[in-house]
């Protein structure tokens, strides 16, 4: 069944990309490669997939009232985020410095504008909503988000979590948690099982099932991912691609579940365009500068 909206409860940030041969030692000053500066945030970078592919997608966030926090939300609505519950906040837009060095990521955050995001602006922005399908990631403060939680259940909404970056979730919350997607690291650190085979990825879904998740979706890098869904489960692979920048692959993989959700799509469909839609994100550069589009996927599947 075809859901009203998403609910985005995210960040945005401005990245600022290093590409590297090698880390430098403490104490030691190195050249970078290339440096690139682009709007990024794990929530708004899966706003913008699901609003891109179609989805009804509207965004909760704070950003800076300086420039680039204005143009950040330009950016936003110019990918088809509805965007009239951005605020904007005395403390500057968050910024997260990345470190590209041999087709992986280092990401360090300054939260700002961000960590200001309160569970009034939440209850301002779900007011009214009624079984719709929240989203949000773990960028902005805990208590709000564990707030947004309360209040979806509440309402009858689909709550997917991606517990990004990765963070202790009470028991409490855990249970009302419909879809928690989470990589290798996010697993462990909540199962303490890093998963790399299926029986791994089976061993973590028994101990968060334990914990009451309904649905879990473990995306697991070049080898696609492993979802248990309902009674579903299984594992999807993904295509080998040339790989660029796998910066926001995984915000990719979400934002096309998210619309799968909302689409009402079979869930294996779901997942196997998402793990494509990750590779695919993989083959540009940056978080958000590239989404790819449905028929995109589909050639690709
Ligand atoms: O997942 C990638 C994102 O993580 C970047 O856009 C950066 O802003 C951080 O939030």
């Amino acid at each position: 069944m075809l859901k009203n909206k998403i609910y985005v409860i995210g960040s945005i940030n401005i990245d600022e990309k290093i590409s590297i041969d090698a880390i430098p030692k403490a104490g030691e000053t190195k050249h970078g490669k290339d440096y690139h500066i682009s709007y990024g945030g794990k929530g708004a970078n899966q706003a913008i997939v699901a609003a891109s592919l179609g989805a009804n997608t509207i965004f909760l966030g704070r950003v800076g009232k300086e420039p680039q926090g204005k143009e950040a939300i330009s950016e936003l609505r110019n990918y088809g985020v509805n965007v009239d519950s951005i605020i904007l906040d005395d403390e500057p837009t968050g910024r997260a410095i990345i470190i590209y060095e041999n087709n992986d990521n280092r990401i360090l955050l300054v939260g700002g504008a961000n960590e200001k995001v309160s569970v009034i602006d939440v209850d301002n922005f779900l007011d009214g909503t009624q079984g719709d399908i929240l989203l949000i990631q773990f960028e902005l403060p805990l208590d709000t988000l564990w707030h947004a939680i309360e209040v979806a259940k509440k309402k009858k909404m689909t709550v997917v979590v991606n517990p990004a970056p990765a963070k202790e979730i009470p028991d409490e919350i855990l249970k009302k948690i419909d879809y928690l997607v989470l990589n290798q690291s996010e697993s462990e650190l909540l199962t303490k099982i890093y998963p790399e085979s299926q029986d791994e990825c089976k061993s973590v879904i028994n101990v968060l099932r334990k914990y009451g998740v309904k649905n879990i979706i473990i995306t697991l890098g070049k080898e696609g991912a492993y979802y248990a869904v309902d009674n579903l489960k299984g594992l999807i692979p993904t295509i080998a691609v040339d790989v660029v920048d796998t910066t926001g692959a995984g915000d990719t993989f979400i934002g096309m579940l998210v619309f799968g959700l909302w689409k009402g799509n079979e869930i294996r469909e779901i997942i196997e365009y998402s793990v494509v839609a990750g590779a695919l994100a993989c083959t540009k550069e940056n978080a958000h500068d590239y989404v790819p589009t449905l028929r995109e996927i589909e050639e690709a599947l």
